[in-house]
């Protein structure tokens, strides 16, 4: 039976790369055999603009019935000015939460080819592979009570709620051991809990679904140590789990050592292994609408998709080895250029890719 995929190319550059990510679908199906179905709806910006908010009933429930999502970025300024709960990011944490998407997979993989353009030494992220896994719908992004109230004294006061119930910690750990199993076999659980009860307690629990792995070595670091050590020695990490917020920043920092934002995937993973997939990288409005941008992250997240939810990992491989060969003919979108490389546009790096394949 044919799988559904849903298109949500968003705001910004979010139609120009998902255009570049749909071309190399379109082409697996058609000359390769994968049997898919593509629908596009609206989120972010873009559903705020045509049907007043940022995410549809009608594209939540398409979301629902689709066996893999394939979104680009939300964002942009012409929605900053809107009150936080309707702006289009809503539209994404709607999605992560209506779809119960708890573990999101952010790999941190330097390129040979593009070495050069990380700004550390090239002896420090020579061979860089980290896997993040952020958890995605709890934390304080969620948490109640949330808001801006006014005290007595007529000062207002903002507050956000950091909480996560034992079964939340336990389920994302162990998505970061199963990973792990697969891999080197290191989880690095990532919190504060020097300060946070919250987190005294998900390193209690992460501590004790390490029982049932024992062939994983679990270490613990305070986020703040973590942080530093990314940009100090970064392969030292196999595979890091932490909380929303912590792993938002974290994969922020480690998408740089990489060289460029522009390069790297993600998985939005629920219960059953059904994703979002979306490149880590916003929807870039300074650079929307000229053509420019880097469409290989989003490229990358159709192999994720093909991977972890479509089960089709020849796919994947093909789809990575084309992106090998685009970087070994010297093809750089300008965020990745380097001297003596050749620099192509957002489309022409997305058809040298389906040439590839
Ligand atoms: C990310 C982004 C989002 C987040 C924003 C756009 C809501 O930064 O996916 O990392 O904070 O989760
Ligand atoms: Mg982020």
């Amino acid at each position: 039976m044919s799988k559904n995929i849903l298109i949500l190319p968003g705001d910004g550059i979010g139609p120009e790369i998902v255009t570049e990510a749909v071309k190399v679908l379109a082409a697996l199906r058609d000359d390769f055999g994968l049997d898919i179905e593509m629908d596009e709806a609206l989120v972010g910006g873009a559903a705020i603009d045509a049907t007043g908010g940022p995410l549809p009933e009608t594209t939540l429930e398409m979301a629902q019935e689709a066996d893999a999502i394939l979104l680009g970025a939300v964002g942009g300024y012409k929605w900053e000015e809107l009150d936080i709960s309707i702006r289009p990011e809503k539209g994404l944490l709607g999605l992560r939460a209506g779809l119960n998407l708890f573990a999101n997979l952010r790999p941190a993989i330097l390129y040979p080819q593009l070495a050069d353009a990380s700004t550390l030494k090239p002896e420090v992220v020579s061979g860089l592979d980290i896997m993040i896994v952020r958890e995605l719908t709890g934390g304080i992004y969620f948490g109640q009570p949330r808001g801006v109230r006014e005290l007595d004294s007529g000062e207002k006061q903002g507050f956000n709620t950091l909480v996560y119930a034992e079964s939340e910690v336990d389920r994302i750990s162990r998505v970061a051991f199963d990973i792990a199993m697969k891999r080197d076999k290191r989880v690095c659980s990532v919190d504060k809990a020097n300060v946070l009860e919250c987190t005294e307690l998900w390193r209690e629990v992460a501590t004790r679904v390490g029982d049932d792995y024992p062939d994983v070595e679990l270490s613990h670091m305070y986020v703040d140590n973590a942080a530093m050590q990314l940009v100090r020695a970064p392969k030292q990490f196999d595979v890091m789990v932490t909380t929303n917020m912590f792993g938002d920043i974290l994969s922020d920092c480690a998408a740089m050592l990489t060289g460029s934002i522009g390069m790297l995937p993600s998985a939005s993973l629920d219960e059953n292994s059904k994703g979002m997939y979306e490149p880590i990288h916003g929807s870039a409005p300074d650079i929307a609408g000229q053509n420019k941008a880097n469409p290989l992250a989003t490229i990358l997240s159709v192999s994720m998709m093909l991977r972890y939810s479509l089960d089709e990992p020849a796919m994947a491989d093909r789809i990575e080895a084309a992106v090998n060969k685009v970087l070994d003919d010297g093809l750089r979108t300008q965020d990745i250029m380097s001297e003596g490389k050749t620099e192509v546009s957002c489309d022409a790096m997305g058809d040298a890719v389906v040439a590839a394949l």
